[in-house]
């Protein structure tokens, strides 16, 4: 079933849970992530970011997204990723989803408000949610290598900017940076949990986590417990998916088609993410 942003930002609040956000570019994330929702009943976001348009445009991929949400048994809200314009938001509100990221974190401060502002405009014509950032957050979402910005502290969000920010737009919630990085860690991130906790009572919203994959247990939990209630999470379930179809290659190496290899590497995302559920929720089943 479809629930909004704000509905399951409220439950992850209300147990202390981060609501697993996860990136499902091909048909095996997208059941994998679903069946873990319903395994364990917990709300999940399904996403789509700009960035996967080579891999399923979001007209292809979105209206799947959607179908497979409502007919769902767990509840679930289907939201476009870091829409790099209100235009990629638009077209997937057209589509149906019912919640969507602007990303103006590269743009000037003011610029970020404006075009923040018009998504939170445009997102009250559909009755849909809307995210923010502020910060920059180092890395692609695509899942390729984050070169540097581990650790840089000028890339950090301030808080009194995210205050203002949160006031002017009235977004549902806030992506913010204090130290993970999308894609693959090549340093230790280094976290900072006091300005998490900062970032949450000034803005008064719930902060989102990017660049969920790799962290420990203890810092996912950690981070949910200072206000983090929605965590980004795709690099390394699409990474278990590769690792399961090369794994396959070797032990059968006659295999002479595509399909056959989407089996094992829609295990590997289903385990993948049911070890993080199992983390995250503190209801999971
Ligand atoms: P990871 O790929 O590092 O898990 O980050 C995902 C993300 O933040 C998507 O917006």
């Amino acid at each position: 079933m479809l629930i909004t942003l704000k509905e399951a930002l409220e439950y992850g609040e209300s147990t202390t849970s981060g609501i697993a956000a996860v990136n499902t570019p091909t048909l095996e994330m997208l059941t994998a992530a679903i069946a873990v929702a319903e395994k364990h009943e917990v709300p999940l976001i399904l996403q789509h970011a700009e960035v996967h348009e080579p891999v399923n445009t979001i007209e292809n991929i979105g209206p799947a997204m959607l179908e497979l949400a409502k007919r769902s048994s767990a509840p679930l809200v289907v939201h476009v990723d870091h829409g790099e314009s209100v235009d990629y938001v638009r077209r997937g509100f057209e589509i149906g989803f019912n919640s969507a990221m602007i990303d103006g974190s590269r743009l000037p401060f003011e610029e970020n408000l404006r075009v923040t502002k018009e998504t939170v405009e445009l997102a009250q014509n559909y009755g849909a949610g809307v995210e923010g950032e502020l910060g920059v957050m180092p890395g692609r979402e695509d899942g390729k290598d984050s070169d540097g910005g581990v650790g840089d502290e000028s890339l950090y969000t301030d808080p009194e900017l995210a205050a203002q920010f949160v006031a002017e737009t009235g977004v549902t919630a806030l992506a913010c940076s204090f130290g993970t990085v999308h894609g693959l860690y090549k340093a230790t991130p280094k976290l900072k949990y006091d300005l998490i906790t900062t970032l949450r009572e000034r803005t008064g919203v719930p902060i989102v986590m990017h660049g969920g994959s790799g962290l420990s247990n203890e810092e996912y939990r950690e981070c949910i417990a200072r206000g983090v209630q929605k965590i980004n999470y795709y690099t390394y379930a699409d990474k278990a998916a590769l690792e399961a179809a090369k794994q396959l290659l070797v032990d059968e190496p006659d295999t002479y088609v595509y399909s056959p290899l989407t089996v094992p590497a829609r295990k590997a995302v289903e385990e993948n993410l049911d070890a993080l559920v199992r983390v995250l929720y503190t209801r999971a089943n």
